[in-house]
């Protein structure tokens, strides 16, 4: 058993200058990756659980179901590098299977990410792991990685659909590079569907979408001194079918000052912070984008009602 932590956290002058960037544009907008301290990861598991948020479980269907074909695809033996790994709860329903050499996973929350470490080599006392305390949005930054010629970059749970169609491509090339020459990316793509099932995914019925939105504001306040007044906001989220995205917003309902450092903002009755995009992609629109990132499309997978697709792909030309 053997557990490293690489600590590449980013500092609270990152989150301050992206969070001042982002007050300052208009509209005003928040980057997603920072909903995830460790009160926003805990409320990110809790939503999985919610009988709305269809993703995670019916992923966790298809990986259940297809680990054997994923496995003998990928072969045993390979280093699985895991962006975003948050509790590290899909992989263990490949780790049997796939058998990799070392499990590599990166989060951006430092105790969520030892825990969840700590957590999995207990369960498998012969895994090896290297885990990675980072940003995985920056992986150009990550030094040293172990010299396994065959890698796996698992990407699960749809975060790509939080980027912007043009930075999902830019992230996907930056994961053929790190994954190297016939290197592969094993992804989850949530799919466009009615609006309907969309809209109750993201506005559940216990409002744990609405207090991760809100504690996004809650962690600013807390990490950078800022005095947002949290029961100004309220919770927004739906499916923009044009755009083909869920959105979520923060609506400040009652007009207010903020004081960030040195700056202060007004916040108007009725402004918006954007807060996240959520694209859900057809399988075709989906590897239209795989394939500008430099990947082959090697194969998919999805349930019975074409609610959550899987892929993988491969990088023959890096
Ligand atoms: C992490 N990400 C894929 C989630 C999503 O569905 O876009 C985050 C989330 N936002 C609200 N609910 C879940």
């Amino acid at each position: 058993m053997n557990v490293q932590i690489y600590d590449a956290h980013p500092t609270p002058a990152s989150l301050h200058q992206e969070v001042l960037r982002g007050l300052q544009s208009s509209p005003k907008a928040i980057a997603p990756k920072f909903f995830y301290d460790a009160r926003g990861s805990q409320l990110f598991d809790a939503i999985c659980e919610t009988p709305e948020y269809y993703p995670t479980r019916i992923e966790k269907q298809i990986l259940r179901r297809y680990a054997g074909e994923i496995s003998e695809i990928v072969g045993e033996g390979c280093l699985l590098i895991e962006p975003g790994s948050g509790s590290c709860q899909k992989v263990r329903l490949l780790l049997q299977d796939l058998k990799p050499s070392i499990y590599m996973p990166m989060e951006i929350c430092h105790d969520h990410l030892l825990k969840a470490a700590q957590a999995l080599v207990n369960e498998y006392d012969w895994l090896e792991l290297s885990a990675v305390c980072a940003d995985f949005t920056q992986l150009n930054k990550i030094p040293d990685m172990p010299d396994e010629p065959h890698r796996l970059a698992f990407f699960p749970g749809s975060t790509i659909g939080n980027f912007e169609p043009s930075q999902a491509v830019n992230f996907m090339r930056s994961i053929a590079r790190l994954v190297g020459n016939q290197g592969g990316l094993l992804i989850g793509v949530d799919m466009k569907k009615p609006a309907k099932v969309l809209n109750a995914a993201y506005n559940d019925a216990q409002g744990l979408t609405a207090d991760f939105n809100l504690n996004l504001l809650g962690r600013i306040n807390r990490e950078l001194n800022t005095d947002f007044n949290l029961e100004n906001f309220k919770h927004k989220a739906f499916y923009n079918e044009s755009e083909g995205r869920v959105e979520m917003h923060l609506v400040c309902e009652r007009g207010h000052e903020v004081t960030l450092g040195e700056e202060s903002f007004v916040l108007t009755n009725g402004e918006h912070i954007h807060t996240e995009n959520s694209y859900k992609y057809s399988i075709d629109e989906f590897h239209e984008l795989a394939r500008m990132a430099g990947f082959d499309v090697e194969r998919v997978w999805t349930d019975d009602e074409h609610l959550f697709s899987v892929h993988y792909l491969q990088n023959y030309d890096a």
